[in-house]
């Protein structure tokens, strides 16, 4: 196991990303951890991530008391990347100051000396890599040595082999850092000795054999399906473990997209054979939404339905079974619990209410219920990778994102007046199928069409017409939190508008929303 002790860098997660690229399974855990609990994970290798802070702060993470000894005693390497360098330097001994020079973004460093980091590169080679400190390392701790400079004279990289200990002051780990990946390697397999192993295949066998494990023979697991990857993969995982003794439910709510229920409960079916119980809950959601324009209270009047819906379920479930449903399975993923536990002093900490999220995850605590999260050790990427050896169909698993109150969300004011779900539907539906048809659907992150509330005045066919307008938004991003809106060429959009005008009663208009977010979100509400 290669262990990242996180100090609050905003590219910790890309550390382990990377590495588990190399197929080799790491973790990351808070940088401040006990003892105890890095010593429990056995890790081989240790990897101190960047930070915020200056090792001279007072609040300053570090790792616990004990711990160069533990390395040192169990020959463990640790590479300290930025921040993990200054720790290691000034625990050992050495002296970091803050720097005359500081430097941030693109800089080039020279090999100064053959070190087992930067595999055939000469000393006097160049590279160029991404910095990002103010601090630096005036005086290096006994028996360390530079192997590596930036351009302004600053250490960029050293060693002290004999100790195991390796430092990098810049960030391999990001794309800006075009020979990065190749030193993380360097100092896995040349350095550490480690064997690269780690597959989706593996992961798939070890999540079976534990949820067999705990699952008791006469044990029944249930699970609220969104029709979402994360929920559907997890509950494939549990049903190859268990088989039907998985009861899933999918909630129809009135606000899913174009013959969703169709398509989602026919993959489930077909392609899937999973035990899905559809709960067709049109109205009482609508009847619940009714004239409520509040997002934030439409928000939670269908986190509360949900509730009630899936409540009514497990009771509905535990009559026919004579026995309580023992587990919940739930498809939460490794971002999901890191973020939920920063490291002190990181800046990730749980910032304001923008929108309360609703997820078919969020389910009542009293019900009490164990948890089974298979996903919990995984990115985004990796899940899908599972999803593809269990045979979920690549193109439900590059699916775009779809929020969990679904197009109340993307109707502004009362849903349920008029025909407005429909009129939005259809044109979404259009909006989707261009991107599909076009290429474009894998480069998007997200795209959905927004119902406008407004009526204006049009012509066509030499007749005037009131009617609403329809938005259009699509954005590019990495996960969520920041979003760029999408260059779309003009003769498509020249087309799209032509068609939702024709084939959408009671829309004259089309916009396009060409915001990024932060200053708008990516849904409307
Ligand atoms: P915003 O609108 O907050 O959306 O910029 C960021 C991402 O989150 C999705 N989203 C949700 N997902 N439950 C979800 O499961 C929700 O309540 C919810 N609200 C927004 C949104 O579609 C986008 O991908």
């Amino acid at each position: 196991l290669v262990l990242i002790l996180d100090f609050g860098s905003q590219y910790t997660h890309l550390i382990t990303r990377r590495i588990r690229a190399l197929n080799v399974f790491s973790l990351c855990i808070n940088g401040t951890s006990s003892l105890k609990s890095i010593a429990n994970l056995k890790p081989s290798v240790i990897i101190l991530s960047g930070g915020p802070h200056s090792v001279h702060a007072l609040d300053a993470p570090c790792f616990p008391s004990g711990f160069m000894e533990y390395v040192e005693t169990n020959k463990v390497h640790v590479l300290g990347i930025c921040y993990g360098l200054q720790l290691i330097v000034q625990k050992m001994g050495g002296v970091v100051r803050v720097g005359e020079k500081q430097e941030y973004g693109r800089m080039e460093i020279v090999v100064e000396k053959a070190c087992g980091l930067f595999g055939n590169r000469k000393v006097g080679d160049w590279q160029s890599v991404w910095m990002s400190h103010g601090d630096e390392t005036v005086n290096l701790p006994e028996g360390f040595e530079v192997v590596a400079r930036s351009k302004q004279g600053s250490v960029a990289a050293l060693e002290n082999r004999e100790k195991r200990l390796y430092g990098l002051q810049y960030h391999p780990e990001v794309t800006h850092s075009p020979e990065g990946m190749e030193t993380l390697r360097c100092f896995l397999f040349d350095i550490c000795g480690v064997t690269a192993g780690w597959k989706m295949e593996d992961v798939l066998e070890e999540e079976l054999k534990i949820i067999k494990d705990t699952v008791g023979p006469d044990d029944h697991v249930i699970c609220a399906l969104s029709g979402g990857v994360d929920s559907t993969v997890a509950a494939t995982l549990v049903h190859k473990a268990i088989g039907d003794r998985l009861h899933c439910a999918f909630v129809d709510n009135g606000l899913l997209r174009f013959k969703e229920r169709e398509r989602v409960m026919e993959t489930f079916e077909k392609d899937l054979h999973l035990p899905v119980t559809c709960i067709d809950a049109t109205e009482q959601f609508l009847s619940k939404l009714k004239g409520v324009t509040e997002p934030e209270k439409k928000r939670k009047i269908i986190g509360n339905e949900f509730i009630c819906i899936f409540d009514a379920y497990a009771h509905d479930l535990e009559k026919k079974l004579g026995k309580k449903p023992a587990y919940l399975v739930q498809g939460t993923l490794y971002p999901d619990v890191i973020e939920s536990c920063p490291p002190p002093g990181s800046g990730r900490t749980h910032s304001h209410t923008i929108k309360s999220h609703h997820n078919v995850g969020g389910l009542p605590k009293d019900m009490k219920l164990k948890l089974i999260e298979p996903l919990k050790l995984l990115f985004k990427d990796e899940v899908r990778e599972l999803g593809r050896i269990m045979g979920v169909p690549v193109s439900f698993l590059k699916r775009h994102p779809f929020p969990g109150p679904g197009l109340a969300v993307r109707v502004p004011g009362d849903v349920t007046e008029g025909n407005r779900l429909d009129i939005l539907r259809k044109a979404d539906e259009i909006f989707i199928q261009a991107i599909k048809d076009a290429g474009i659907y894998d480069s998007i992150w997200q795209a959905f069409a927004v119902f406008m509330p407004v009526l204006t005045v049009g012509v066509q066919g030499d007749q005037r017409t009131h009617s609403y307008a329809i938005a259009l938004r699509a954005v590019t991003s990495q996960d969520g939190m920041t979003a760029d809106w999408y260059y779309f060429d003009y003769k498509f959009l020249a087309d799209l508008s032509t068609r939702i005008c024709n084939e959408v009663q009671g829309v004259n208009r089309v916009l396009l929303d060409i915001t990024s977010k932060p200053p708008a979100t990516i849904e409307w509400e």
